[in-house]
């Protein structure tokens, strides 16, 4: 198949995710075009491909810019392709009830604004990047560590990606994918 896997991230770690989903898929057999949504994609031509999947992560509850305007520019060909969302945040690590809902209204609010209706969104857990902080935001992230009860080692940087759990998500995309060309 030949899937378009476009990606936007503030702190890289949903650069490092797409990465790694690209690879897995590539072991199908697929051709993955992994392209950065802040690179101009006004000339992507979405009927050039059998299924998309987005990947973008939340800061203070929107997704980037960059992939906001994608979506939106590609909704109808968007709605009518096998295609996905990967949302990355801190809040899909955690099992609190009310920061589920809550990215899952920033999925739902994406989706109606942009108008890509149809994504089937897929929640993943990023990373502390504390490395890539500036001191406001070092300072912010670690409140939120220390109320999540998550321990943070002062200038390093904490992965809660579940490496394998994304492994298995990939799989089921993939089959899906391909269940809907038939
Ligand atoms: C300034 C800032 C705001 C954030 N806001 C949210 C948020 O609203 N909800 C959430 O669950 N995670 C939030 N996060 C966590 C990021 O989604 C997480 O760190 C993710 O891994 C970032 O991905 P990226 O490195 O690809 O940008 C925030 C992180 C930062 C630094």
């Amino acid at each position: 198949m030949k899937i378009l896997l476009l990606y936007g991230t503030t702190e890289g770690q949903t650069r490092k995710i797409a990465e790694f989903v690209a690879a897995k898929l590539e072991t199908y057999g697929d051709s993955v075009a992994l392209v950065d949504a802040t690179a101009s994609t006004d000339s992507i031509d979405l009927r050039t491909y059998d299924a998309v999947i987005v990947a973008a992560s939340l800061h203070a509850g929107v997704y980037q810019n960059s992939v906001i305007h994608f979506a939106t520019a590609n909704s109808s060909w968007l709605n009518q392709l096998p295609s996905a969302l990967i949302s990355v945040s801190l809040s899909a690590a955690g099992t609190d009830p009310d920061d589920l809902k809550g990215i899952a209204a920033c999925a739902d609010r994406f989706k109606t604004q942009t108008g890509w209706t149809s994504a089937d969104v897929h929640q993943i857990a990023g990373a502390f990047r504390f490395t890539e902080y500036d001191f406001f935001k070092r300072w912010m992230m670690k409140v939120i560590a220390w109320e999540k009860n998550v321990k943070v080692e002062p200038g390093k940087d904490l992965e809660l990606t579940n490496w394998e759990a994304l492994a298995t998500t990939v799989d089921a995309l993939r089959a899906r994918f391909a269940d809907k060309r038939k």
